[in-house]
């Protein structure tokens, strides 16, 4: 045994111990041995921001994002695809001449989202493109359901839109729709809409469980679809709650959700492994755009290391219960546990 520095010497209070859970800490191999959690590119999704322009403009407050023109787009899928990231989230920044009251072009087939996610499935074959069911970028109120002149956003009058918006995703190809508006019933409406036009293979990725969160800021400024009046509280969750996951939980499972999803990540993980314990569905998480930049903006200054933080925050998703996880690093991430 190596004896203690001189500087200390022994009191005769050596504990005898049995159990050392430093054993399983000591070499490299038996800590692989007792790892419970993995990160691996096959459970990540890239998010990717995409607009009609021909140029790629970065995104200040999410460095390395930027809203992609068509051409970049399929530049940035082919450079994933090739690092392991099989899946990617789509996300339109609409013209404002586009957004109207009625959200009406969210729900056009020749719209941006459509055209790309054809350009996709027509180059890569094996992708799976997964797109948002929600009304906020397509809205002049930037709110994800109809709002009426009173100012309350319409719950039922907004599912029927939304399932023409999923209707012209599934159409163009999409592989996975995800309705991340949080009206009620949302979820079984678009279900009996596929399956009546026949899409019975596409998927339904659920935001379960989304909060008002203020971490979505960097995100609303990308697409600039921060709402024109009033917060999200209406129709997102309150922070404050998790029993509420899981009354949303059992409705999405009836309602025929292929996958749920929690929404922020990380202030969230107590609400991640709440329905891994209540679903054998596969859990989803987004690591939203405010984690990110939290975590880019220390590292600019030198406060955090940028790799081992990014790496670490994901790692902890997927210990608290996501089997998948949305994430803006997901392409350095793939990168990193390539190295
Ligand atoms: C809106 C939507 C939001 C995000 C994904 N879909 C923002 C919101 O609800 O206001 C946020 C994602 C992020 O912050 O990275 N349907």
């Amino acid at each position: 045994m190596l004896a203690a520095p001189d500087s200390h010497p022994p009191t005769g209070a050596t504990p005898a111990l049995r159990n050392r859970p430093r054993r399983n800490r000591r070499l490299p191999a038996l800590r692989a041995f007792a790892r419970e959690a993995e990160l691996s590119p096959s459970r990540l999704v890239l998010p990717l921001f995409i607009h009609e322009r021909g140029d790629d403009v970065p995104i200040a407050s999410m460095p390395g994002c930027a809203r992609l023109s068509p051409e970049g787009l399929l530049r940035e899928v082919e450079g994933a695809l090739g690092e392991g990231i099989g899946s990617v989230v789509l996300f339109p920044a609409v013209e404002d001449g586009l957004k109207t009251l009625d959200g009406a072009e969210a729900t056009n087939d020749e719209g941006l989202v459509p055209r790309s996610i054809r350009a996709l499935k027509a180059r890569f074959g094996e992708l799976v493109v997964i797109t948002d069911v929600a009304l906020d970028p397509y809205s002049s109120d930037g709110h994800d359901g109809l709002v009426a002149p009173d100012g309350r956003i319409l719950n039922d009058e907004t599912v029927e839109v939304l399932c023409r918006q999923a209707l012209a995703q599934a159409r163009a190809g999409a592989d996975v729709v995800a309705p991340s508006d949080m009206m009620d019933g949302r979820v079984g409406a678009i279900r009996d809409a596929l399956d009546a036009e026949g899409h019975t293979e596409v998927s339904i990725l659920s935001y379960t469980a989304k909060y008002a969160s203020a971490f979505y800021g960097p995100f609303r400024e990308a697409l600039d679809s921060a709402p024109k009046g009033g917060g999200k509280q209406t129709y997102q969750m309150d922070p404050a709650n998790a029993r509420e996951a899981e009354r949303e939980l059992a409705l999405d499972v009836a309602e025929g959700a292929d996958m749920v999803m929690v929404k922020p990540a990380g202030p969230y993980l107590d609400v991640i492994r709440l329905l891994r314990e209540r679903t054998d569905l596969p859990v989803a998480a987004y690591q939203v755009s405010g984690e990110y930049a939290m975590l880019h903006a220390a590292a600019e200054r030198g406060w955090l290391d940028l790799r081992s933080t990014a790496l670490e925050s994901l790692l902890s998703i997927r210990r608290a219960g996501a089997d998948v996880i949305l994430t803006y690093f997901a392409r350095q991430a793939a990168r990193w546990l390539a190295q």
